[in-house]
Parts: C-alpha cells; sequence; structure tokens
C-alpha cells in the first residue's frame, strides 16, 4: 500500500454489528486509515447490516442455507471477498466455522475477535465458562485466524475483571467495550504495515509477540 492511502477492508458479520459499528466510527475518526468497502453476512437477518447501509457501506447477504456444503458456501464467500481487492478482512461476530477454502487464500489477512483470553475456551459459551470455572477475570483476543478454529496467533488480549454477582450478560457487556477498543487497534497496526503473521506467529513491528499476545493496557494505543 502507498503511505497515505487507506486500506481496503472487507467485514464479515452473522448479528448485531457492534464490532462492525466500531470499525465504522474508527474509519470516520480516522483512528483507522482505511475504509470499509463491504460488508458481508450469511444471515440475512443480521441487524449489522442496517449499521453498514446506514453509513453508506456495500452490503452483501450469501445465506449459507443455501449451499449444500460448508466448501461449497466457502467458495462463494471467498469470491465475493475477493470481488472487493480486501487488503484485510475482518469477521466480527461471524458465526459459521470456516474451511481452508476460505481461510488458506487469506492467510495472514484474516482476523478474528473471540471473547475469551486465548487458549482458554475457544468455541461458544465463553462467559459462562469462565463464570462456571470460577476465573477471577475474563476477557478478549484478537487473533489472526488459521485452520485451527479460535487457535491461530493472538494479536493483543484485553482483561476485565469477574465481580461477583456476575452472570454472563454481565460479563459480556463489560467484555464488549473492549473489543470494540482493541479489534480496531490490531487492524490499523495491519493497515499501517506493523503485523505480520510468520512461521513464529504473529509479528509486531517485526518482534515475534508473546504466545497470548499484547496485553492491552491504555498506554498501548
Ligand atoms: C462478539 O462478542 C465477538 O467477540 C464474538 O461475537 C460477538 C459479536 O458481537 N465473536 P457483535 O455482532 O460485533 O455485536
Amino acid at each position: 500500500m502507498r503511505p497515505g492511502q487507506k486500506g481496503r477492508l472487507a467485514i464479515l458479520i452473522s448479528g448485531r454489528g457492534s464490532n462492525l459499528q466500531a470499525f465504522i466510527e474508527a474509519c470516520a475518526s480516522g483512528q483507522l486509515a482505511a475504509e470499509i468497502c463491504v460488508v458481508i453476512s450469511n444471515n440475512p437477518a443480521a441487524t449489522g447490516l442496517d449499521r453498514a447501509a446506514a453509513a453508506g457501506i456495500p452490503t452483501r447477504c450469501i445465506d449459507h442455507r443455501d449451499f449444500p456444503s460448508r466448501e461449497a458456501f466457502d467458495a462463494a464467500l471467498a469470491r465475493e471477498v475477493a470481488l472487493w481487492r480486501a487488503d484485510l478482512v475482518i469477521l466480527a461476530g461471524f458465526m459459521r466455522i470456516l474451511t481452508p477454502v476460505f481461510i488458506q487464500p487469506l492467510a495472514g489477512r484474516l482476523l478474528n475477535v473471540h471473547p475469551s483470553l486465548l487458549p482458554k475456551y475457544p468455541g461458544l459459551q465463553t462467559h459462562q465458562r469462565a463464570l462456571d470455572a470460577g476465573d477471577q477475570e475474563a476477557g478478549v483476543t484478537v487473533h489472526f485466524v488459521t485452520l485451527e478454529l479460535d487457535g491461530g496467533p493472538p494479536i493483543i488480549q484485553a482483561r476485565v475483571p469477574i465481580i461477583p454477582g456476575d452472570t454472563a450478560e454481565s460479563l459480556a457487556a463489560r467484555v464488549i467495550v473492549q473489543e470494540h477498543v482493541i479489534y480496531p487497534l490490531a487492524a490499523q497496526w495491519h493497515i499501517a504495515g506493523r503485523l505480520q503473521l510468520t512461521e513464529q506467529g504473529a509479528c509486531l513491528d517485526g518482534k515475534p509477540l508473546p504466545a497470548t499476545g499484547i496485553d492491552y493496557r491504555q498506554e498501548v494505543a
């Protein structure tokens, strides 16, 4: 990318789209030197599609139920993403397990946000599992997507305390505030050419990141 040129983001959603909204706002404020070229949902009822349309961003829906297999859906999704020539593809609450058909061509250009302190609690129900385990803290991880579900190299994590009386809902509400901060930040690192996926894992400014990514503190920003 040439200096001063904006990065092109494709954002994939399945639902509410609050992380998408954080990206829309980060692009508008200039915190993220990027434009969202398309928002794609697998779910026609995703309210995030309305957020995108309200921001004047092109939207597409590719309904996974129209395809005979995961691979066929992933191939259609990959074709659509390729049309938009995105520099970076952002999974923002995209609730489909992706196959190599989609993941491999985007190696190093595909990020996800997962609401736990990975490697703890890959998969679903992360907040309830943290509560059931009696954990003192929970959090969120932004990571590169690889073939292992929620198992790609972490880039950055933010932590929140678990407070007595917390429910999965109250904890999720505390965590999502942090998601909205660290996800655009990681994307900006990538757009600025500072973040790479290498054989050693995630690297920032040419240096390998810790196994659980950078521990976000306010001063990182
Ligand atoms: C977030 O909690 C994200 O971590 C998880 O799915 C949720 C999506 O929320 N992967 P939203 O659609 O961005 O509001």
